[in-house]
């Protein structure tokens, strides 16, 4: 590893202080959600109630600011499934295909999707993981909603994050959608979330949208992580 990507890991696996998020609404420690500091703290989702866990981080400021001046003609939008080990040989065609040009902050990008991966296939006991990385630059799935799956994790490389509401006004949500004015939460800038949909079992799901932002000019580079399903591509294999 690079001293610039060894200095990205080390990063990365510093817990997050409190000058580290003037920016942020702090997160209310409520029923079904935990806050961690650690990456391996994502893990407390395979606890019983807990319904999503709340990985709060910063990248590193030089990978930040490159995401957000990367020409949005050249944000990644793609989709592949894969064992974590084969991330980066399979990433990088797609990403020179996007025209995502190759360098020192493109490793770091692949190195975090790739560190976020390798976690999430330990935590959910998957052996491949479907990657979706997505440019957004539209109201996608605007609706209050749970996500037909076990579980998912989501960051926001760039732009505006996910919303979601606590459990207790999950049916408030559900129901008003566009009239909604109760509590909303939201992300942190890059926090990943990882979260339980409907089908982890009865009750389960953390009511949730993507940021309204069609109309303001804005895009967003979107990381979901899901297990593999029956609408996953076929496995990536090496060429
Ligand atoms: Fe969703």
């Amino acid at each position: 590893m690079t001293s610039v990507r060894q200095r990205a890991w080390d990063f990365a696996m510093t817990p997050v202080t409190p000058e580290h998020r003037v920016d942020v609404e702090p997160v209310a420690s409520m029923h079904g959600v935990r806050t961690v500091e650690t990456r391996d703290g994502l893990a407390a989702i395979n606890d019983p109630g807990t319904e999503l866990v709340i990985w709060q981080r910063s990248l590193l400021p030089s990978l930040g600011n490159w995401l957000d001046r990367l020409d949005v003609a050249t944000l990644p939008h793609l989709r592949v499934l894969v064992q974590p080990g084969d991330l980066r040989p399979a990433l990088e065609p797609l990403l020179d295909t996007c025209g995502m040009t190759a360098g020192d902050m493109r490793d770091l990008l692949v190195d975090d999707i790739g560190w976020l991966v390798s976690a999430f296939a330990i935590i959910t006991g998957s052996e491949r993981v479907d990657v979706r990385l997505e440019r957004v630059d539209h109201d996608a799935c605007w609706k209050f909603h749970r996500d037909t799956v076990e579980a998912r994790l989501v960051t926001t490389y760039r732009g505006p994050t996910t919303e979601w509401v606590q459990m207790a006004q999950a049916g408030q949500a559900i129901a008003e959608q566009k009239a909604y004015q109760g509590p909303l939460e939201r992300l942190g800038v890059h926090d990943v979330a990882l979260f339980k949909g409907n089908c982890a079992g009865p009750n389960s799901g953390i009511v949730h949208r993507s940021p309204p932002i069609a109309g303001t000019g804005l895009s967003r580079l979107f990381l979901c992580l899901n297990k593999q399903s029956e609408v996953s591509p076929d496995p990536w294999v090496k060429a």
